[in-house]
């Protein structure tokens, strides 16, 4: 029997810093607003047409490649987390596996929002488990940047999020050493999923929707996926119900944490480091309090990069480690929630 571990990691954010003073010259809000209600200060945005969520993803994937000691080619298997797609379709696993010159092997794109991560991640520890794979480069990225509605109508989506990435690779070892990913926990409630979601482009024609957002009958074929009324009324951009999200949030996280634990006969004491999704810096202090875990047990970085959905919980694992505040033989729990809803946990003794 084996388990996988991380063999490397790596994170990538890009150089623009944009602070909340910079949003307010796009809509109506304040630096005391954001700080308070989200805890985030500024947050990075990718060169507009130097940096895709495919190349942000590929200098993460760099340096976990290269902590790994292996290359670009010793990768056997891809899972690529986002919601920013380079293109609606191909996903950006391929165009990674364009751009490392990789071999051909299996690239699967995860849409899985905020808890897409850690569902990669789940994915790619059942593939080393089975033995099918033995090097899997699992990656969060996003460029949220280029879809959001920075007009005040945006406003309570467009300060939240940032840009940036994280990867992993996972590797097999032996259970002897105690080390590797021990479980992962997978949810979903799909009650809710108008709730934090983009409606257009899409083939909802208006379907799961109580109040519809497009004229689907009198439009003509052609102009359904995408039409220009649809880009005047600013449907190319995300809807949010913050505090129903916030509420759902501050359950379901410690919920998930404490399923894990259970699962493997472990309490909230013997956590090293959790990192939670950096989904709101008020989200992540709710479920430290809920777990009754001190300072030093959680790892947040919401405050410099925003609210990076996919990308967020690999970002801050990689700087934890980095900070030295991840050792060997640590426990280290992942907790992700967000849009669908979907949450998911992995604990992973380092
Ligand atoms: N600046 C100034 N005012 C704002 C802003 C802004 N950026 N955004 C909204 N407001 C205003 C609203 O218009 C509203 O004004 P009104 O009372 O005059 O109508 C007021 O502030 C309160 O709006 P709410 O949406 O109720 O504000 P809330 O206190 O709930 O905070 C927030 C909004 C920060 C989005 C919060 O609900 C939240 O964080 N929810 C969790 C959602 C989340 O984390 N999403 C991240 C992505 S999903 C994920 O990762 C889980």
């Amino acid at each position: 029997m084996q388990r996988s571990k991380i063999a490397g990691i790596g994170y990538y954010v890009p150089k623009n810093i944009f602070t909340n003073e910079d949003l307010k010259k796009y809509m109506d809000t304040s630096d005391e607003w954001i700080q308070e209600r989200t805890g985030i200060k500024e947050r990075r945005y990718a060169d507009r047409s130097g940096e895709t969520t495919t190349t942000m993803g590929v200098e993460a994937a760099k340096i976990a490649i290269e902590r790994a000691g292996i290359t670009p080619q010793d990768i056997d298997f891809i899972v690529f987390a986002t919601l920013s797609p380079d293109y609606f379709f191909p996903g950006c696993g391929v165009l990674l596996q364009r751009a490392l010159q990789m071999k051909e092997i299996g690239a699967l794109d995860v849409r899985n929002q905020c808890s897409g991560f850690v569902y990669a991640l789940s994915v790619a520890d059942q593939f080393i488990k089975t033995g099918m794979y033995k090097n899997i480069l699992v990656v969060g990225s996003e460029k949220h940047s280029f879809g959001l509605d920075f007009s005040t109508r945006g406003r309570n989506v467009s300060v939240i999020f940032g840009d940036g990435a994280g990867a992993v690779v996972l590797q097999p070892t032996d259970l002897s050493t105690g080390q590797g990913i021990l479980s992962t926990h997978l949810h979903s409630d799909g009650s809710s999923a108008e709730i934090l979601a983009m409606y257009n482009p899409g083939t909802h024609a208006n379907h799961w929707l109580p109040q519809p957002v497009a004229n689907f009958d009198d439009a003509e074929i052609g102009e359904m996926f995408m039409s220009h009324a649809m880009i005047d009324e600013a449907q190319n951009f995300p809807n949010m119900d913050g505090p129903a999200v916030f509420k759902k949030a501050i359950v379901k996280m410690p919920e998930v944490v404490e399923e894990a634990l259970a699962a493997n006969g472990l309490t909230t004491a013997d956590i090293n480091m959790l990192i939670p999704h950096q989904a709101n810096l008020r989200i992540a202090q709710f479920v430290q309090h809920k777990l009754k875990l001190r300072d030093d047990q959680v790892h947040n970085n919401i405050q410099k990069y925003g609210n990076t959905t996919a990308a967020s919980v690999p970002i801050a694992l990689c700087e934890a480690w980095e900070a030295g505040k991840i050792k060997k033989g640590d426990l280290v729990c992942l907790a992700a929630f967000g849009s669908g809803f979907t949450w998911a946990g992995a604990l992973i003794r380092w």
